[in-house]
């Protein structure tokens, strides 16, 4: 099974940015993680960061016929990126939506995604966890 992961604006800034809500570790840090977490459990994963909204929109559109699922962080763009959206539509990319924090403690613009609806779900407020356990969910789909 081949992965997918996605991560948007600001996330490249991991480690520095608002460590106390998005933790110490660098984006670098947590994709080794995550790279060996999904060899442990038979999956080859790509991770791809972009700051831009266009960048990601190639990349799905590029990358969609040879990935089995997209797991998406789309940062900030998770709250008006129709954009990412018609591209997860378009392609018909099977996508779970991760973020680091909980966006449901957050301010109420974060409250709102414009991709939710059409995710198999979504993991929000468990910090780089969210991410493995979104890969841990879909390794036991192959079972
Ligand atoms: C985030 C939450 C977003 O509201 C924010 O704009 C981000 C990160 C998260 O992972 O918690 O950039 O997606």
């Amino acid at each position: 099974m081949k992965v997918l992961i996605i991560n948007g604006p600001n996330l490249n800034f991991l480690g520095k940015r608002e460590p106390k809500i998005y933790g110490d570790e660098t984006l670098e840090l947590i994709n080794n993680k995550i790279k060996k977490f999904g060899m442990n459990h038979g999956m080859e994963v790509e991770f791809f960061q972009s700051n831009h909204e266009g960048y990601i929109i190639d990349k799905i559109q590029e990358s969609y016929e040879n990935v089995d699922y997209l797991i998406i962080n789309p940062g900030a763009l998770t709250h008006y990126g129709i954009g990412i959206r018609d591209a997860i539509l378009s392609t018909n990319l099977k996508t779970i939506e991760v973020h680091l924090s909980n966006v449901y403690s957050r301010e109420e613009f974060r409250h709102k995604s414009v991709i939710s609806d059409i995710c198999i779900g979504k993991i929000t407020g468990f910090g780089s966890e969210g991410y493995k356990m979104a890969l841990q969910y879909l390794s036991n789909l192959k079972k």
